[in-house]
């Protein structure tokens, strides 16, 4: 029962602003891929984390793991990624050795998961869930829009989903090994594309459950978020 990471990297994370890929970017001077591999290896169910990094940057996503502690009863592997992220998961599965019965996906954008989140997505697939995906009800009211027919035209309002029975995804995101595998076979030959990994074991047909995801888990996207990471990360110094 081994249980692997693979953690996707390999972003421009161009919402961010201008300067390096997302990941590598430093959080209170640690850049925020080192963050999200630690918040992984801190699971003493974790024996393996491959990282996923851009085409360019294996050797220095390489080196920066070698700069950093990290804990020696985990491997590290570091492969280069793809065009998208579903592109990226998928070249991070293929580099999985033998035996590995238990895959999370956690993406390098959200650097700050606590362990016990992590544990309890292993724990959900332990106990025969095929698919776990971390999740937090939704603040704020969300609507389905219509794009503009017109360039410069307004975006049409076209359903308000009930907001209580709305999550918002997070990651990692835990998975049967070959449930997984078969999902990015099968949705990467339908030439579709999925935002979340999840997704593409839904659209097999498969269940997933929910559990509690967890605040501190927010994804890193725009300036203001690295702003609130370096609070947290503050705030956990104190
Ligand atoms: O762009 P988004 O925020 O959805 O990216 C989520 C995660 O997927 C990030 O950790 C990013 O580095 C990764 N990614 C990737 N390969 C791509 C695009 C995104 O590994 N081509």
């Amino acid at each position: 029962r081994r249980t692997a990471v693979v953690i996707p990297a390999a972003g421009r994370g161009v919402r961010l602003g201008p300067g390096a890929p997302k990941a590598l970017r430093a959080l209170s001077g640690t850049p925020m891929l080192v963050h999200a591999v630690r918040a992984m290896a801190a699971s003493r169910a974790v024996s393996l984390v491959v990282v996923v990094a851009p085409a360019d940057g294996v050797a220095e996503v390489k080196h920066l793991l070698d700069d950093h502690a990290l804990p020696e009863r985990t491997d590290y592997l570091v492969v280069a990624g793809g065009d998208t992220r579903q592109e990226s998961v998928h070249l991070g599965l293929k580099a999985l050795p033998d035996g590995i019965t238990t895959v999370l996906v956690h993406d390098a954008a959200r650097p700050l998961v606590p362990v016990d989140t992590v544990d309890s997505v292993i724990e959900a697939v332990r106990d025969g869930a095929v698919a776990v995906v971390p999740a937090l009800p939704v603040a704020d009211t969300v609507k389905e829009v219509e794009p503009a027919g017109t360039p410069g035209d307004p975006e049409q309002v076209v359903a308000t989903p009930v907001r209580a029975r709305l999550r918002a995804v997070q990651t990692p995101q835990g998975f049967d090994h070959d449930t997984l595998v078969n999902a990015h076979a099968t949705i990467a030959l339908a030439g579709e594309g999925a935002t979340d990994d999840a997704g593409m074991v839904e659209r097999l047909g498969a269940p997933v459950v929910v559990v509690p995801g967890h605040e501190e888990a927010f994804k890193v996207t725009r300036p203001l978020d690295l702003v609130l990471a370096e609070a947290v990360l503050a705030r956990r110094r104190a």
